[in-house]
């Protein structure tokens, strides 16, 4: 079928469904929603079957809904209708949530329905629970839509409005007011739902050090207690502690709201001055097992096989996390094992550089450059370790650079329901680095390399393995894929070949050295990089900007309107 997609931006539930019905042989095309005419005439070039909403905040026009069947997916259960569904549910500490797909109709969210799904809620921030439970129950529910849509005669079933035996129900925004957290009477679990339903957007709005700011990423604290509460009484690294009325809570990232545009950063770096005279709560030792603590790298071993996991919000790698975590990496190299997985985090496993701290830094152009120079060298200490298998498990997404940090090891294995970004030039023309131009074409051939990079388009797991980028497509369950990746890892690491692998995986590197240094490779990539950063045309610096202060998109990139390029014309 040709189906249409509109959505306000090509975000990750966007891409995923995308990838998944590219699977399946249709023919998708894209259209941003920035003007009513905009839509209407991407609807008249690509005259499409089927009409997908998968992220969308306003009503699609009359015009098209109708003279076209328009799925929306909505992120909540049959009857539950507003523009906050996830963010109610998670305040609101519902048990189950689940997703809804429905035809648009005059009334938001009050169309009859074509398919719905439900899960379990987890304690986690929405953006999570969006990326795992809603992305794979969306999944789900669309493919059955589309289906039911395809076969024809399938009868949607209306919603009946304050039908009593539905769960869901009308609610409005939820609003900063009703998002407030009163120290001086909300526990620990209040303060974790409020935080956790408002992150990534937009935050709680609160104080630190008497300034306005909204809070995120929130990570209870088993241990460390004292002060009054709401008060600041430990840092470490990146984040801080704050008392509660019955313990403390961790606060990663926080957006100062006396400047417009700010920037969400990390709360130790915005309060630096502030928390010279707060006591720092170091972990000690990322080699040590912590309880539930607020612990961005760690280290855990188990049947031969050291994981090393890195949670770093976002999955953005600024130029301190990649040092650290290289200083972790090489110490799990020491260490008696003979496989190690990086595990990156639940959510992501890398996106590469961090670009708000380079947005935020004095001079971006150097920052950028300390930062891709620090997650190089972390890429060639994975690339040249020679004592060990190395595999990298990636539960959660991957983008630009940290898709190439992740090929750097010998295996990657993925989580069924990840998606990739495996190239650079959607951030104004970026050449990257990472050694991707040692590390793709090796993997996939130079033609496909090419058109990776050229097509800039999101790949999922299945596509990842067909193409040779990934070697293994593991369990969807997030739960099943670590016991699934610490199974086979441990089978690595015990296999009466390891030695034989080892040598091979020894000689190999030693061949590639002799038929091109890995450092021409760098040197090469950093000097189109030079370019990015310093030279003469700004695009990575203007595209950055827009990135990070999320200016609304204007128009739809080409690649991916491609009802713009088919040379089909508006029947008049
Ligand atoms: N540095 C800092 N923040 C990053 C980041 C990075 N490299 N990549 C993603 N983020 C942040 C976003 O700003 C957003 O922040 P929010 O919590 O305030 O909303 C959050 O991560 C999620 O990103 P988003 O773009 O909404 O997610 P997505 O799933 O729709 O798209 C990507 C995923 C990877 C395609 C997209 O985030 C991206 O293009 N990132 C930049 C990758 C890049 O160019 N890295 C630099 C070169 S190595």
């Amino acid at each position: 079928m040709r189906i249409l997609f509109l959505c306000h931006a090509f975000n990750s539930l966007s891409q995923r469904l995308y990838s998944e019905l590219g699977a399946r042989g249709h023919l998708l095309s894209i259209e941003f929603d920035i003007a009513d005419a905009v839509s209407e005439e991407a609807v008249a070039l690509f005259r499409p079957e089927l009409i997908i909403a998968p992220y969308l905040r306003r009503a699609i026009p009359a015009a098209i809904w109708q003279q076209h069947t328009c799925l929306i997916v909505h992120p909540g259960i049959v009857g539950d209708r507003g523009p906050s569904a996830l963010d109610w549910a998670i305040q609101e500490g519902e048990p189950t949530w689940g997703v809804t797909v429905l035809q648009a109709t005059g009334e938001m969210d009050g169309g009859p329905i074509w398919a719905s799904e439900t899960f379990p809620m987890r304690q986690a921030k929405k953006s999570s629970l969006y990326r795992h439970e809603v992305s794979e129950a969306a999944t789900r529910a669309v493919l059955k839509a589309v289906e039911r849509f395809a076969v024809g005669g399938f009868v949607p079933t209306p919603l009946v409005a304050g039908d009593p035996s539905l769960r869901g129900r009308q609610r409005p925004l939820l609003k900063q007011a009703e998002r407030a957290i009163d120290w001086q009477r909300d526990d620990t679990a209040h303060v974790l739902a409020r935080i956790n339903a408002a992150d990534g957007f937009p935050g709680v709005a609160d104080e630190l050090f008497g300034e306005p700011c909204h809070l995120y990423d929130v990570c209870p604290e088993d241990t460390l207690r004292g002060g009054v509460p709401g008060q600041v009484i430990a840092w470490r690294e990146t984040a801080i502690l704050r008392a509660t009325v019955d313990g403390a809570v961790w606060i990663g990232h926080v957006r100062r709201l006396d400047s417009t545009p700010s920037l969400k950063l990390p709360a130790a770096q915005v309060f630096a001055a502030p928390l010279a005279t707060i006591p720092e709560a170091p972990l000690g030792d990322a080699f040590a097992p912590a309880g539930q603590t607020w612990q961005d790298i760690r280290y855990a071993e188990a049947g031969g096989v050291g994981f090393l996991h890195f949670d770093f919000y976002n999955g953005a790698m600024s130029t301190r996390q990649c040092r650290r975590l290289q200083a972790a990496y090489d110490r799990a190299r020491q260490r008696p094992v003979s496989v190690i997985v990086l595990m990156g985090g639940r959510d992501f496993w890398s996106n590469g550089i961090h670009l708000q701290q380079i947005e935020a830094a004095d001079s971006p152009a150097d920052e950028s450059w300390a930062n891709i120079n620090a997650i190089d060298d972390l890429a060639e200490a994975i690339i040249s370790s020679d004592s060990q298998l190395t595999i990298a498990a990636l539960q959660g997404n991957c983008g630009a650079g940290g898709c190439f940090l992740a090929r750097a090891a010998d295996f990657v294995w993925a989580r069924a329901g990840v998606l990739l970004n495996p190239h650079y030039r959607n951030m104004g023309n970026l050449y990257g680095s990472e050694y991707w131009t040692y590390l793709l074409p090796k993997r996939v051939g130079a033609a496909a390399a090419q058109a990776i990079m050229r097509n800039r388009l999101p790949m999922n797991v299945a596509a990842g393995v067909a193409a040779g980028f990934l070697d293994a497509c593991l369990a969807a369950d997030a739960d099943a894929f670590r016991i699934d990746v610490a199974r086979r890892a441990a089978e690595l690491a015990a296999a009466p070949d390891l030695a034989v692998r080892l040598q091979v995986k020894r000689a190999g590197r030693l061949a590639d050295e002799a038929a091109k240094p890995l450092a021409s490779y760098r040197h090469a990539e950093l000097v189109e990089l030079q370019r990015n950063f310093y030279g003469f045309d700004p695009s990575y610096h203007v595209a950055r900007h827009h990135f990070v202060y999320k200016t609304p998109a204007s128009w739809t990139p080409r690649h991916l309107a491609i009802h713009r390029d088919l040379g089909w014309t508006v029947p008049q």
